[in-house]
């Protein structure tokens, strides 16, 4: 939500700044903005609605010449995003430039204060208010350090902020709180910014900035502080992976090149957690909660979006393979319904980002609340990495896609070797069927990629229905959930309004839909609950709605009741859904490419939502 980036160093800040935006787009796209200081300690600006691109085509490199600057991509939250509302921000003076990632939310309180002491405004903005408030405090202090660090104590809500003072223009200041803000050292250099996205390029050793902390940042070096200034030592950490993992590489969008990559992040999910020889499980990031999961009387998963999803395919698995009862929360909801949680109560909280808003009160409440907090995250070192009692990471690398795909299938990878983990040792899951799972996941990488190669055939089925104005995706059991996720991926990206039931649910109201024109998409494995959806099928066929199933691989019976089927090999029933979601990602990607959108920064959404 936003993407921040900030450079102090002896060359040009601005096509850093650029190419650092660029790569954090995927954080917010309404707007983009820059400011540097140019020779004579003036400010020079250029900000725009839309995207960073369209922004980089109009700036006039000259004019934005200096190498101390910030940049800023946008995902609105307070006025519209148009050119004027765009960052970097200033004070009435422009004697301070502020980009900020996060909401002010006592801002009407601190403008009102302002407007008093003869501030104006020229913006609709939150941060807007935050700059002048600075220079409203460098007025007595003199001093840039102190006039922030005072403006912070009197700001309620989030923030990760980069902010420069044309009067000490020998330093950048960040902030943070609640939005995450790290920094990366190179030589004589350091650049800002809000994820090691656009750092990797320039150095892989980092420094992670903590809530209610700053730091000043200087050509020569820097200082961390608490916002109420006590010094802080932090640890120089390694970003953990390559440039060429968040580029494209030959793909035309970072979703399909995502979608490809699952064989292998599947595989990075389980590789080293499972000895194919002894069948055992070994999860070292819950070493120490082990005897606690083995002794659960209740699991709560929390979490929001694709992640909340894949909790609901853990509810399934360890009801199911563990016998403990496994409740599901939204993230959102859950820290405010004053729900019901003790010290023996294990959560999991899961989150592809790490930096959910949502997910991470969600975490706090429940530790709050005394509970054991797992985390199922995929970015290394981000905020509910770190802030969880213990975790798995799920190893899936970077995913740049608005529209989550591979992590949602290594997610549901790493809830499966919690169940296999605590099913083994309860005995609840027999000899015999864990050796056969775990055989399984030795060819499931191989089925994955025969799923991937029948690209053709959801891009024909794509060309046919995608004009379509709805879709209804079915599941019974654990691909319910799937069901649920193939039409989030639908409406995400393709604008297609979409909605996910249980099959057996349709009957009960949902059925007032179907005529003719309206498009069901079936997930129909041969499983338990096959003879069932069939029924359900039929009932949709009498009606005359138009069947697209995902179905097992020589399965002919469902050929009869289907318009179109997408086949994908038998499996195990707990990795069904890692296979079944494949088609239903690809089926959105093209119904989404055919209609001329940008799939990989879908309209109103961000990749990570670091608001409330
Ligand atoms: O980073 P997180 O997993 O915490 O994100 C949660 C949701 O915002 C996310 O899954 C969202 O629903 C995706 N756009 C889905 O594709």
């Amino acid at each position: 939500m936003c993407g921040i980036v900030g450079y102090i160093g002896k060359r040009n800040s601005i096509n850093i700044i650029f190419d650092g935006l660029k790569r954090l787009e995927y954080r917010g796209y309404d707007s983009a903005g820059v400011a540097v200081i140019n020779d004579e300690n003036e400010f020079n600006y250029y900000k725009k609605a839309g995207k960073v691109k369209e922004l980089e085509k109009d700036f006039n490199g000259e004019i934005l010449d200096g190498n101390i600057g910030i940049g800023h991509t946008r995902w609105a939250t307070h006025g519209e995003p148009n050119d004027n509302n765009a960052h970097p921000h200033f004070d009435m003076n422009k004697h301070i430039s502020v980009v900020h990632n996060g909401i002010i939310e006592n801002f009407k309180t601190l403008k009102k204060k302002l407007t008093q002491e003869g501030y104006t405004f020229s913006t609709d903005t939150d941060t807007e208010v935050l700059a002048n408030l600075i220079d409203f405090h460098c007025k007595t202090t003199h001093d840039f350090e102190k006039a922030v660090r005072y403006a912070l104590t009197e700001v309620e809500g989030t923030y990760g902020l980069a902010m420069l003072c044309n009067t000490e223009p020998d330093k950048i200041i960040i902030a943070r709180m609640g939005s995450p803000l790290m920094f990366g050292l190179g030589k004589d250099e350091i650049i800002v910014s809000s994820d090691a996205a656009a750092i990797i390029k320039h150095t892989k050793n980092v420094i992670y900035l903590e809530d209610g902390e700053m730091a000043i940042l200087k050509r020569d070096g820097f200082q961390i502080k608490t916002i109420n200034d006590v010094d802080i030592q932090r640890e120089v950490q390694k970003i953990e992976y390559d440039l060429e993992q968040i580029e494209k590489g030959g793909f035309e969008h970072f979703m399909l090149k995502e979608i490809c990559e699952q064989p292998d992040t599947i595989q990075n999910t389980y590789r080293g957690r499972i000895n194919f020889e002894t069948y055992d499980v070994k999860l070292g990031g819950l070493d120490s909660v082990r005897e606690k999961l083995f002794n659960a009387k209740r699991i709560i998963i929390t979490a929001c979006g694709t992640a909340w999803h894949a909790g609901l395919v853990g509810e399934y698995m360890l009801e199911h393979y563990c016998r403990i009862p496994t409740e599901v929360e939204y993230a959102s909801e859950f820290r405010y319904r004053n729900p019901i949680i003790n010290k023996d109560d294990i959560v999991i909280v899961i989150s592809q980002s790490g930096e959910t808003a949502d997910t991470r009160a969600a975490m706090k409440e429940a530790q709050r609340l005394g509970a054991t907090v797992i985390g199922i995250v995929n970015a290394v070192g981000s905020t509910i990495a770190r802030e969880v009692d213990c975790g798995t990471y799920i190893h899936a690398g970077p995913e740049i896609g608005v529209a989550s795909t591979k992590a949602f299938t290594s997610q549901l990878m790493s809830l499966a070797l919690i169940t296999l983990m605590i099913g083994k040792h309860k005995g609840t899951i027999k000899e015999e069927e864990f050796k056969e799972i775990v055989d399984e996941l030795k060819i499931l990488p191989g089925k994955m990629k025969e799923i991937i190669g029948k690209m053709n055939e959801y891009k024909f089925v794509a060309e046919e229905f995608k004009d379509s104005l709805n879709f209804l995706y079915l599941g019974r059991g654990m691909n319910f959930p799937v069901a649920l996720e193939g039409a989030l991926k639908m409406k995400e990206i393709s604008y297609i309004h979409a909605e996910g039931y249980p099959a057996a649910e349709m009957k009960h109201g949902p059925i007032a839909l179907i005529d003719e024109n309206m498009p069901v998409v079936f997930v129909a494995p041969k499983d338990d609950t096959y003879d069932k959806i069939v029924t359900n099928i039929e009932e949709i066929k009498a009606r005359k709605g138009k069947i697209i199933t995902i179905s097992t691989d020589h399965d002919e019976e469902i050929k009869a009741y289907s318009d179109y089927t997408l086949s994908v090999p038998k499996t195990v029933d707990i990795f069904a859904p890692i296979l079944n979601s494949i088609p239903l990602q690809f089926l959105s990607y093209y119904i989404a490419s055919a209609r001329g959108n940008n799939v990989d920064q879908p309209r109103n959404l961000a990749k990570s939502v670091t608001v409330e």
